[in-house]
């Protein structure tokens, strides 16, 4: 990664200013919901991005003014690799990917074609231009259905889904790099990704993902939320997942930039929370009733998801700054209803 010149932080006692290597990334589906507000965050701390992004499913209202935009799709080699030479960045955050379990159950070819061929290509790109680091958007879907919680990374990796293989693909192949070609790869294993900007938020058509649906039904949008199952082996009865600040996602990519940096994290909070008692702080926070309606479980959601995050805090030295569910679903929440129909509005 080349030398920068280092940013100093105000500061006007003793400590010695804090300083970070400033770096040009290529984000790879930068208009999305975790790549917008990663590269947010990213030109915020004075780095520079530039965005490479098909908009077929992030938004063209998400894209930050302060970065240049190359339109292009990682299923088109010579659309990265055109990228890749004009951008020529220090690292790559690759977060371009289709995300949705039940969309991959219908079609595993979409999955395997966009996540794993289109990552090839971005591999290939990046080789040609020398660029070895790589910040890989993966998944806690790699696991599949986890024999013990909190999870932790060195777990079977079974998944259970087209969707999460995709993902586990892609690891081994950026591993293989790794040990055959030098490339530097990282890959982030989020939990369940929530919570907002004041800019930016989660808008995703169709939306699967329980917060939003909640918050849609405080707003009235939806007459209100089906609750997949509530037979599960869990105290509620209803399926636990580690919710995780989408601002705390994007600081631990900023975190793996670091020189020696590789490797499998795991991103979440290590609390786990269930359907019903999401649904119950988001009734606090909003003040709204949000009507539910029981409904058969959602194939191949597995109970129980909780992260163990040791390693992270260990080796990146991440710390969430939002662990509160409070606190993540006020932020959603503002963003939901200064957006209430998402971007298109
Ligand atoms: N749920 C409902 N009602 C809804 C939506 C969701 O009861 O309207 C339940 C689901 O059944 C699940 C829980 O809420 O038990 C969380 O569901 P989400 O769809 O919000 O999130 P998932 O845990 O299914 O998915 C997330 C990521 C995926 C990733 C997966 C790993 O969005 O990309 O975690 O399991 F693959």
């Amino acid at each position: 990664m080349q030398q920068a010149p280092s940013v100093k932080w105000a500061c006007r006692r003793a400590a010695p200013a804090p300083r970070i290597q400033l770096v040009k990334i290529l984000v790879t589906g930068g208009a999305g919901y975790i790549g917008s507000i990663t590269s947010e965050l990213l030109l915020d701390a004075g780095h520079e991005a530039v965005i490479f992004d098909n908009l077929e499913r992030g938004h063209v209202e998400a894209l930050d003014p302060r970065a240049p935009f190359i339109r292009g799709d990682l299923r088109r080699p010579e659309q990265i690799a055109e990228a890749m030479a004009r951008a020529k960045p220090d690292a790559v955050m690759h977060f371009a990917a289709y995300a949705l379990v039940g969309e991959s159950m219908q079609d595993p070819q979409l999955y395997f074609r966009n996540n794993v061929a289109g990552g090839i290509n971005l591999l290939d790109a990046m080789r040609a231009e020398n660029v070895r680091k790589i910040i890989f958007s993966s998944t806690c879907a790699t696991y599949g259905i986890p024999d013990r919680v909190p999870m932790t990374e060195d777990l079977p990796m079974r998944p259970a889904n087209p969707y999460g293989e995709s993902k586990l693909m892609l690891e081994t192949i950026l591993d293989w790099a790794r040990r055959r070609h030098d490339i530097e790869p990282v890959f982030l294993r989020y939990f369940n990704a929530c919570g907002a900007t004041e800019k930016l938020g989660e808008d995703h058509d169709p939306e699967t993902h329980l917060i939003p649906n909640v918050l849609k039904a405080a707003l009235g949008i939806k007459d209100n939320v089906p609750v997949f199952g509530d037979d599960y082996d869990t105290p509620d009865g209803t399926c636990i997942r580690d919710y995780i600040h989408i601002v705390d996602l994007a600081q631990a990519h900023i975190l793996a930039l670091r020189d020696g940096v590789s490797g499998a994290f795991n991103l979440g909070n290590g609390e786990g929370f269930s359907v019903k008692q999401v649904i119950e702080v988001a009734r606090e926070v909003t003040g709204r009733p949000i009507p539910v309606q029981m409904a058969p479980r959602r194939p191949g959601d597995p109970p129980r998801l909780v992260a163990s995050a040791r390693k992270a805090a260990d080796r990146l030295g991440w710390k969430p700054k939002y662990p509160d569910l409070h606190t993540i679903l006020r932020h959603a929440w503002a963003w939901h209803q200064k957006h209430p129909s998402g971007y298109a509005a």
